[in-house]
């Protein structure tokens, strides 16, 4: 049984990182078609050892395809996303637009793949906002076994999270500030290079960011609405790899020892955690990788069944790519959806 696959961004980063996804993970397709806006007709995009020359999704009749992996920002998602679903096809999505809809399923398939059944309503599933990802998949193993009340996250975020413009921007100032030329700052709202910035997407009113009250929002969705969640949201000048550093209180009691081994054994996690020089993992290691890091797993004495860890993965793949194709899986290997176009 093979599947029409449609990816609509397939010149951007997150599309790169599906078109290499489904090659590796040697996925049932049928057919993949690269989508992007009509300025790309013709670019040429790698799908394992084939060429695919992208197509302008406003072009494009989705009537025989079964799964479109949309990946081409939110305002994208808000007009194509529901008209796309409407002929049939399942839409996983990674932009913010649909996460919080009622109909629409919000899925990490460690954490919650039974959601994922809920998509019928308008054939849209949504896939969580990079950080989100990565700290649920760390978060359920240990909410399981002890609880998890109240956590407490800092991040560390990559620029790729941003767009492919948003690396430019930092090796463009990069080599400026080496070359002793003017440092053009367009994507962020501070110079990212030798930088931090501790804000990413829009200001809301109580003065958290979009991103940090998305951590909170999405985690509830996925996880557990009882969960309490604040978060600082920061942009660093690493290109891919988001990492977290993450403080939980639990409902039972926790010992590092315990939480190591529960970790271990959690699916999708991989504890890197010696206590020496290097014995962590870093953006730098995780990048490529599908894995979520734990490392510096230790007890936080100043809260009742405390708990503090280092957190990180790839936002290109877990964060976006991989989860997508990881939800698509589901729908697979669950039966969910069948082949609208059957083989000749
Ligand atoms: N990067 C991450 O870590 C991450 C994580 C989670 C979710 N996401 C989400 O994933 C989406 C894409 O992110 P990205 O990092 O891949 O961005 P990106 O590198 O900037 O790529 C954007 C893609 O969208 C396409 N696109 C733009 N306007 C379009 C239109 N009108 N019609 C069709 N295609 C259009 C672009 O095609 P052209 O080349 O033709 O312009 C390009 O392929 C965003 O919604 C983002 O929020 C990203």
């Amino acid at each position: 049984m093979s599947f029409k696959v449609a990816i609509v961004g397939a010149t951007g980063n997150v599309g790169h990182e599906m078109l290499d996804i489904l090659a590796e993970r040697a996925f049932p397709v049928s057919e993949v078609v690269a989508l992007a806006s009509s300025r790309s007709i013709g670019t040429e995009v790698s799908f394992g050892d084939r060429t695919l020359k992208v197509k302008a999704l406003e072009h494009y009749d989705f009537s025989d395809t079964d799964i479109c992996l949309m990946s081409a920002g939110g305002a994208v998602s808000k007009e194509w996303s529901p008209k796309i679903g409407a002929q049939g096809c399942v839409v996983i999505d990674n932009s913010s637009t649909w996460r919080m809809h009622p109909d629409v399923p919000l899925v990490v398939p460690e954490v919650n793949a039974a959601a994922a059944a809920g998509f019928t309503k308008m054939n849209i599933i949504a896939n969580p906002n990079c950080s989100t990802a990565q700290l649920v998949v760390a978060l359920k193993p240990l909410h399981d076994r002890f609880g998890v009340k109240r956590v407490v996250v800092s991040t560390y975020q990559s620029v790729s999270g941003a767009g492919k413009e948003a690396m430019d921007e930092l090796f463009n100032q990069t080599r400026a500030v080496f070359a002793a030329g003017e440092v053009q700052v367009k994507k962020f709202p501070k110079r990212i290079s030798f930088n931090v910035i501790p804000h990413i997407d829009v200001f809301m009113e109580d003065g958290y960011t979009k991103e940090e009250w998305k951590m909170m929002a999405e985690t509830k969705k996925i996880l557990d609405p009882k969960i309490k969640l604040t978060a600082t949201c920061v942009r660093v000048p690493v290109f891919i790899g988001h990492s977290e550093s993450v403080n939980i209180e639990c409902e039972k009691p926790i010992t590092a020892d315990e939480a190591r081994e529960v970790l271990r054994t959690a699916p999708g996690i991989l504890v890197i955690d010696k206590h020496e020089p290097g014995g962590y993992i870093t953006p730098h290691e995780a990048a490529g990788e599908d894995a979520t890091y734990i490392s510096r797993i230790r007890e936080d004495a100043t809260v009742e069944n405390g708990l503090a860890f280092w957190c990180v993965s790839d936002n290109l793949r877990k964060g976006a790519a991989l989860n997508a194709v990881q939800i698509a899986e589901v729908l697979i290997n669950r039966k969910l959806i069948q082949p609208r176009k059957k083989a000749a």
